[in-house]
């Protein structure tokens, strides 16, 4: 099966054609993402003018090779995200879905996230339940996999998601938007035990994530020594990758054991961060660890094309509608 993954729920403009979800054809993608950096975070009028303005090339790319015949389906991010970036990719696919009388599929944009998995490993059908760690921008949470049909929530972040924490933090030592890949950039020069910043939310009753503290102990700490020198500031950002790191892996680790995981997968735009790559497979380990390759970590179309393989319910093209606070249903 075919199918042609539009994805637009942010500041990225992709699209992807993949088979069978798993197999990548083909895939564009455009970002607005230097606009944002002149001012330093995303302006949402901003990245929803550019998706307008990228869209069609983005589509004319991956169809240059697929002829709308050989396509089986349409799947599209209907949330979350931000609303006026949504909205040009649902209209779009509406629109190709109607014309080409195709069936259109929506897909959350989390649950596109863990398909990740799938685009870049062969071996993915077995080993119920799996758990997944997802860590991006706007959300941190743990999901419950007894197959492709039961999804669950049973993590979440009671305030700041990971992704968010990083960007924040990242502004708070001067570093350029976006702040997650420049502040793990600046960690590597930095030593990790510097600065011993509280490990956030670390009872072992729940399987919920916490980061505004953390933040906020930055906050202090930078308020407390104004004058810092570039290697302080790696010290600061290896320190507070390091706690965020833990945390994510502590409670990964209890849900694991808790559910009776026989596997994790890891997903979202922070599973591209390189210590929390390295760190899940040691710290998890005798338990597998499916960590994606990173083209499929920030946001892009070919895991909601992937996703939409195996979560196949399509919705009559006329009522599918953008919604940017989705949750993930069960
Ligand atoms: O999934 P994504 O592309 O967009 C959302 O759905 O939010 O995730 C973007 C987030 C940003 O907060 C970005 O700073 C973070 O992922 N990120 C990273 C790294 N690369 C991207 N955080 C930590 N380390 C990285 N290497
Ligand atoms: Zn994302």
């Amino acid at each position: 099966m075919t199918i042609l993954g539009i994805e637009t729920s942010c500041d990225e403009t992709a699209a992807a054609i993949v088979q069978d979800g798993h197999i990548l054809i083909k895939q564009s993608l455009a970002t607005s993402l230097d606009q944002h950096k002149i001012t330093g975070g995303i302006v949402p009028e901003v990245a929803a003018r550019a998706q307008v303005e990228y869209i069609i090339p983005v589509l004319q790319e991956v169809l240059s090779r697929t002829a709308p015949g050989k396509i089986d389906a349409i799947a599209v991010t209907v949330g979350p995200g931000l609303i006026g970036s949504l909205l040009v990719g649902v209209e779009t696919a509406k629109t190709l879905a109607y014309a080409w009388s195709k069936p259109l599929i929506p897909i959350n944009h989390m649950l596109g996230h863990i398909y990740g998995a799938w685009l870049s490993h062969d071996d993915m059908d077995a080993h119920w339940p799996k758990l997944a760690l997802l860590v991006s921008g706007g959300h941190s949470e743990l999901i419950l996999m007894q197959s492709h049909q039961d999804i669950k929530k049973v993590g979440w972040t009671l305030d700041d998601a990971a992704g968010e924490a990083f960007d924040k933090v990242a502004k708070l030592l001067s570093l350029e938007y976006p702040g997650g890949p420049n502040l793990s950039k600046l960690a590597e020069s930095g030593d990790p035990k510097a600065v011993d910043f509280p490990l956030p939310l670390n009872q072992k009753d729940n399987f919920n994530f916490s980061f505004s503290g953390l933040k906020t102990a930055v906050l202090n700490y930078t308020r407390q020594y104004p004058e810092l020198s570039q290697a302080q500031k790696a010290d600061i950002a290896a320190s507070f990758q390091q706690t965020v790191v833990t945390s994510l892996i502590n409670k990964t680790k209890l849900a694991a054991a808790h559910f009776g995981a026989q596997e994790v997968i890891l997903g979202g735009g922070v599973a591209a961060n390189k210590l929390l790559r390295t760190e899940l497979v040691e710290k998890l380990a005798p338990l597998s660890c499916r960590i994606p390759e990173m083209a499929y970590t920030t946001d892009n179309a070919a895991v909601i094309a992937a996703a939409a393989f195996y979560q196949n319910y399509p919705q009559d093209p006329l009522t599918v509608q953008a919604d940017l606070s989705l949750e993930l249903a069960n």
